[in-house]
This record gives structure tokens, sequence and C-alpha cells, in this order.
């Protein structure tokens, strides 16, 4: 190949990387109910969950697995409690190409009562 082709080449491969690699992000999900980060062929990091209220806090918190675009598998879900003014980084496997990774934060509760998500914590990809 002569060094022109080479360098189209590499072009085109870098932008079609890039068109499917989405970092972590976090968004409202379900009303103001849950949280639901989610990533597509990229790397391993952590996402932060912030207690945003002066009370004890329990939620849930569910990782899924799918080929972008089909129905995942869950393949962890555990409760966490936080006090006042806590935070916890969570870990937020890789997800490789063509792999879609979900991470939602549920079943808040403050003082031991159910509250929508919005109102009990922050979420947020631990950049
Ligand atoms: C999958 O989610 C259900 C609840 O939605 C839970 O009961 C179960 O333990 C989860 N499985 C794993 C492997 O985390």
């Amino acid at each position: 190949m002569t060094s022109l082709k080479v360098a189209l080449l590499l072009v085109v491969v870098s932008v079609l990387s890039s068109v499917d690699c989405k970092p972590t992000h976090c968004e409202l999900w379900a009303g103001d109910a849950q949280f639901h980060c989610s990533k597509d062929n990229y790397k391993k990091d952590t996402v932060l969950v912030r207690n945003r209220v002066a009370a004890h806090i329990s939620f849930k918190v569910g990782k899924w697995i799918a080929y972008c675009g089909k129905d995942g598998v869950n393949y962890s879900d555990k409760l966490y409690t936080l006090n006042s003014g806590a935070r916890v980084k969570l870990e937020f496997g890789e997800a490789g190409l063509g792999i879609c990774h979900s991470l939602f934060v549920y079943d808040c509760k403050i003082n031991n009562v159910n509250s929508n998500c919005l109102n009990a914590v922050i979420v947020s990809p631990d950049l």
C-alpha cells in the first residue's frame, strides 16, 4: 500500500472506533425514581454516589451487560447504606467493542422511607 492509502485507512479506523465508544454517562431514569449510568466500548472506571440529604439513606445498585441494542442480563445486585454526607465509589467494568454496560441506582430510601433517587443521591461518573 502507498503511504496515502495507509493514512486514509488510519483515519477511517479511528473515526469508526470513536463513533462506537461512549464514555460513562449518568442520567435520571424512570421519571426521577432511578439513575441509569451506561457505557459502550469504554474502559473500566468508577461511578460516584453521594448522599445529598442530612439523613441515613439506602439504595440498590444493579449492574447489567448486553450486546448493544439487545436485552441484557444482570450480573450484580447490591444494597448500600450511606450516612449523612457519605459517598461511595462503585466499580463499573470495562465494556468491549459492541458491548454495553448499565448501572442502575434504584430503590432509594431516606430514613427507611421510599424516595425518588433524585432526592436521595447525586450520581456522576468519577472522572
Ligand atoms: C438480578 O436482579 C434481581 C432483581 O431484579 C436480583 O434479585 C438478582 O439477585 C440479580 N442477579 C444478580 C446475579 O445480581
